[in-house]
């Protein structure tokens, strides 16, 4: 049906364009930002229009020393295979590792069983090719030398490095419709989204925390969100509750009702969900910062990131406030571990001996990040470590980018109004329950937490030799 080769010509042919072009773009989560209209039209498929409220599962936790994301479980394909992938709102596809893949990973360490999708295994797969709406509105345009027939190819490289190629398909997906109070039924629909052919860095095969694939939760056309929204399936307002006490939490597509969440507008025409942070407060303290250091204009801005563990700030933010953060503790000594973490023993309740982190955000929206959370427990009880790191984006202009993670997000509903072009959160228990409005019938169901299990002997045995890296390494400093 399609030659491998033939596809990775073109995927490089692209990839020597897009950097041509000078498209690399900010925080490249995608070498290349797309456009994409009517996908409506294209929803032949479409199955009545009603406006569904959606129920993801969620697993995992965002602590960086444990699986580090959080993931959800998506049907595809008919007959249909469950496929595990994390959850992104840093990003604007779905993709999953697909058959014949180089480099896919097979198995997880985080416990889960993984399978690949198989085109020829579902009698609903098609093959969306280069000359499909889909793909030229992708590529803002037609694509060079496009015959019928070849794929239309995917490429997206992520914050982190890692990187994944393969070609568009459309099937069925399958999802949890709201239909009662902690109730939902299956409910299907035709999408489309990336196969899997090449994965490079923590999405290769060598990767202890490999899933099936991602779903991007951002803002393009492209995404299952808008997808969705396009056929009528659903409204463009999400929620998620980050758990990362007990690991999982909510997600949730729909109107919320309750809890009651304060928002600050969403920056347009951005590629990530960009908000305008306005200063920071440290134990009653506003950091003194130059006053463009948030800057919302030109691509800068602050981003709103749940692919993100930690939350990376500019350099003169973070020097400003490591110390007043650490003022009540001088004594305290930190050690490097893992190169990346800068960590130090501390026995005590980290919310009596350290302050609250207060970011104010446009709209009088503040965001309170407590001890607990900035300063993660490393593995064993009685070491810490500062979770905010300096920024390692620059954007286009050369500022450091303001990325706000899973460290500042986890233990809070957040509310993504593509509607009303508005974000918000409030502090809320992740295991709880949250109420929303099927838009349909007007009816307010109650969606609860979930947590796909991902215990595995793997854990356990990491946490072990980091235990004893650890010891060691503390052994080093002291001595
Ligand atoms: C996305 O889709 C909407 C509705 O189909 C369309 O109006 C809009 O122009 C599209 N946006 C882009 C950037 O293609
Ligand atoms: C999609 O849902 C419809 C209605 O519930 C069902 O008849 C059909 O078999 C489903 N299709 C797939 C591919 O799951
Ligand atoms: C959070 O909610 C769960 C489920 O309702 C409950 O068991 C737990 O006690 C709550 N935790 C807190 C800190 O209120």
């Amino acid at each position: 049906m399609m030659d491998l080769r033939y596809l990775l010509l073109i995927i490089l042919a692209l990839e020597i364009l897009c950097v041509a072009n000078g498209d690399n773009l900010v925080f490249q989560v995608e070498r290349r930002k797309t456009t994409l209209s009517g996908i409506k039209h294209h929803d032949h498929h479409r199955r009545g229009r009603f406006l569904s409220s959606v129920d993801f599962n969620l697993g995992g936790n965002g602590l960086p020393t444990r699986t580090g994301l959080y993931f959800t479980k998506l049907g595809l394909g008919s007959p249909k295979k469950d496929y595990y992938v994390q959850v992104d709102t840093g990003s604007d596809i779905l993709w999953v590792n697909c058959v014949e893949c180089s480099r896919c990973p097979t198995k997880s360490q985080i416990g889960m069983d993984l399978t690949l999708y198989d085109p020829k295994g579902s009698h609903t797969s098609e093959l969306i090719s280069c000359d499909h709406e889909f793909c030229s509105s992708t590529y803002d345009g037609p694509i060079p030398g496009c015959k019928a027939e070849t794929p239309c190819p995917y490429s997206i490289t992520y914050g982190d490095g890692s990187a994944t190629t393969g070609y568009y398909v459309r099937d069925y997906l399958t999802f949890d419709r709201i239909n009662g109070n902690l109730h939902t039924a299956p409910q299907n629909s035709s999408i489309i989204f990336g196969c899997g052919a090449v994965q490079s860095g923590t999405l290769g095969a060598s990767s202890e925390e490999a899933l099936d694939g991602i779903i991007g939760f951002g803002q393009e056309n492209s995404s299952v969100l808008s997808q969705l929204a396009a056929s009528r399936k659903v409204k463009k307002i999400f929620s998620h509750c980050l758990d990362n006490i007990r690991g999982g939490g909510i997600f949730a597509i729909g109107e919320l009702v309750e809890p009651k969440v304060r928002t600050t507008p969403l920056v347009p025409n951005m590629a990530h969900y960009n908000v305008v942070l306005k200063n920071i407060e440290v134990d009653g303290d506003v950091l003194q910062l130059p006053s463009d250091i948030f800057d919302s204009g030109n691509g800068k801005g602050t981003v709103i990131d749940s692919g993100t563990t930690l939350a990376y700030l500019p350099v003169i933010v973070y020097d400003q406030l490591i110390p007043k953060i650490f003022a009540r503790q001088p004594e305290l000594k930190l050690a490097r571990i893992e190169e990346q973490f800068k960590c130090f023993p501390y026995a005590g309740n980290v919310d009596g001996g350290f302050p609250v982190v207060k970011l104010h955000f446009e709209g009088s929206l503040s965001l309170t990040v407590y001890p607990h959370d900035y300063l993660f427990q490393y593995k064993v009880a009685g070491v810490r470590c500062i979770g905010w790191q300096k920024s390692v984006t620059q954007t286009k202009d050369g500022k450091d980018m303001t990325l706000l993670g899973d460290l500042v997000l986890s233990n809070k509903l957040v509310l993504y109004d593509l509607e009303n072009m508005a974000i918000g959160w409030t502090e809320y228990n992740c295991s709880s329950s949250i109420k929303v409005k099927d838009a349909t019938t007007g009816i307010v169901h109650t969606v609860g937490a979930h947590n796909i299990s991902s215990a595995s002997t793997f854990l356990i045995g990491r946490i072990l030799s980091f235990f004893l890296l650890l010891i060691a390494m503390l052994n080093c400093f002291y001595n």
